[in-house]
């Protein structure tokens, strides 16, 4: 297990190759989403068991409404049924978040979105953030226009719109900057995940797993890859100071 020592706050993670997972065995797209949505939920589990703050997962962008439609279905109903499943959460005590335009949703999904935050706003283990209907540029484009009317109204000036403000109009005010970003299957970008949250995060590509095969211990490689770096946030190492 991953020791608690020099464990980032918060890990984001890119899940991506369900599709391809589905492909090598013959399946269906869907069956891919269905064996990433578990592997997911086992990732979660196991966050929290170790002790990390602060988990964001990227489930679904304003760019997937481009697949076809019964793709788009499939996560959707896949989504559905974990928003049924999140009252076992509260058991775990892990805090569940939803980050992106949740609006454009059912009102029956919007509802188990409010259920799951309110009844586990008071847990104190993993901060578990779902990002749906996300899209950095989106996230930054509503926070620009929200700055714009709040001044417009006389309740900001201008001239105090400096980096901390302008993180509070952000999906994630008040979460850390991610320290770790995870992606697995061999893409080498960032797909408009957490852009303005990612701007220090160290990087780990896992090329040689698809996520619905990633396991705990692909954690605690990710987490171990994370310790043996040097973070110097545009400064000098320790070393070189
Ligand atoms: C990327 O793989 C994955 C997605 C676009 C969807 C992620 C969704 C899940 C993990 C399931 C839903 C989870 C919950 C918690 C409800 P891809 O389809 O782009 O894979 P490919 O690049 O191999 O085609």
């Amino acid at each position: 297990m991953a020791e608690k020592q020099g464990l980032p706050a918060h890990v984001g993670i890119i899940m991506d190759g369900n599709g391809r997972w589905a492909r090598k065995r013959g399946l269906p797209r869907k069956m891919g989403h269905r064996a990433g949505a578990n592997a997911f939920k086992e990732i979660a589990r196991y966050a929290n068991k170790i002790g990390l703050k602060y988990l964001t997962a990227y489930v679904f962008s304003t760019e997937n409404w481009k697949r076809p439609k019964d793709e788009i279905d499939s996560i959707i109903a896949l989504l559905r049924n974990y928003l049924d499943e999140m009252e076992n959460y509260r058991k775990e005590n892990i805090r569940v978040l939803f980050i992106g335009d949740r609006t454009v949703f059912d009102d029956d999904i919007q509802a188990k979105m409010r259920r799951a935050e309110e009844q586990s706003r008071n847990a104190t283990g993993l901060t578990l953030i779902l990002a749906i209907n996300y899209g950095g540029r989106a996230e930054i484009a509503q926070a620009a226009r929200r700055i714009a009317e709040d001044a417009a109204a006389g309740k900001l000036s201008p001239g105090a719109v400096d980096e901390a403000v302008f993180s509070r109009y952000l999906y994630t005010a008040g979460i850390p900057d991610v320290d770790l970003l995870i992606r697995p299957s061999g893409e080498y970008r960032l797909s408009n995940f957490l852009l303005w949250q990612t701007a220090y995060s160290e990087y780990v590509f896992m090329s040689g797993v698809l996520w619905p095969d990633f396991k705990p211990a692909m954690l605690d490689e990710a987490l171990a890859e994370y310790r043996s770096r040097s973070r110097r946030f545009g400064g000098l190492s320790e070393a070189d100071s």
